[in-house]
């Protein structure tokens, strides 16, 4: 039953983006029904089932308007998930689509608040100071990056996507302790042995290829000083977000191509696992839902 419902919504939804002028249309035309129920006096059922047409119609021109009025991620199904730098720079033709793609919010207001939530676990779980030299992993925009280099020496941000690193640039041009590597693969061959206090990752494993995320994992491991520590956090399937995002998605890219950012959750048993492989200890997990964190520290 639920899934015949879900279809018929499914294909309502396509119709109306299809022929976006229909809600409009069958608003005035249940309006004007309305009208002439009442004033040909066509009897009271007759216009209170006018009446109840045109409270569904207007009820969906109003949903409609709202949803058109969010970005329409293009579907990229010609592309292969692991062919991040085109899938990223495809998703950002534009500083408002890298903000969204990046945060899933709109505007600098946004960004800045919920920069603010990622900054507050990253000071509680890794403990950055100001001579720290920290290393972000995918930093999209910097949203995280401009409110974190004040508090320590040298915050870097590395990503895949050159069309992000743009905007980042321009978002941290008055930011004079900052630097943006561009990632040519997954890897960090950029970055010296040893060279940083903190590395982390945040909102960004759920998009990558498991096997990438270990690489990630193992290579941070190598660019951690003795004694630095690891944050990465992913979409938590264990908790009822994670599971009920991965569960829409299912159904949305069911019998479709599946986009090549489509979200793929962690537990904390997998992320926990990378950690531990590439040698970390004092390995923890944090439950932030929808997120999972995973915190650790590279031996002496
Ligand atoms: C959802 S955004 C998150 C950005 C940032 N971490 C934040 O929280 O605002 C994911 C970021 O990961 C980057 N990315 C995707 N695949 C990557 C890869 N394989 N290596 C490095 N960065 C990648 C994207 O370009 C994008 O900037």
């Amino acid at each position: 039953m639920a899934e015949a419902n879900w279809h018929i919504l499914a294909a309502a939804s396509l119709l109306v983006r299809r022929h976006r002028w229909l809600p409009v249309a069958a608003t005035l035309t249940s309006g004007l029904a309305v009208t002439i129920a009442v004033a040909a006096h066509l009897g009271r059922s007759v216009a209170l089932a006018a009446t109840a047409v045109l409270v569904v119609t207007s009820y969906v021109w109003g949903y409609s308007t709202r949803a058109f009025k969010q970005t329409r991620w293009p579907s990229l199904d010609h592309l292969h998930r692991r062919q991040y730098a085109e899938v990223w720079d495809a998703l950002t033709p534009s500083a408002k689509q890298a903000t969204e793609a990046a945060s899933g919010v709109q505007g600098e207001g946004e960004l800045r608040r919920s920069a603010m939530k990622s900054l507050h676990d990253l000071l509680e779980l890794v403990s950055i100071g100001a001579q720290d030299e920290v290393l972000e992993i995918g930093c999209g925009v910097g949203r995280v990056g401009l409110v974190l280099a004040p508090l320590c020496r040298l915050w870097t941000g590395a990503d895949i996507s050159a069309n992000m690193l743009a905007y980042a640039s321009r978002r941290l041009r008055d930011v004079n302790n900052v630097r943006l590597v561009k990632l040519h693969r997954v890897g960090l061959e950029d970055f010296t042995d040893s060279s940083f206090h903190v590395v982390y990752t945040t909102d960004m494993f759920e998009h990558l290829d498991e096997m990438d995320r270990w690489r990630y994992v193992e290579e941070a491991f190598r660019v951690l000083r003795s004694g630095g520590r690891i944050y990465i956090d992913s979409i938590d399937l264990e908790s009822d977000a994670g599971w009920a995002s991965f569960v829409n998605d299912g159904k949305k890219y069911q019998g479709f191509a599946r986009t090549p950012y489509v979200l793929r959750p962690s537990t904390a048993a997998e992320l926990m696992a990378y950690v531990k492989r590439a040698g970390f200890t004092q390995v923890q997990s944090h439950r932030r839902p929808p997120l999972i964190v995973v915190t650790a520290v590279k031996p002496a």
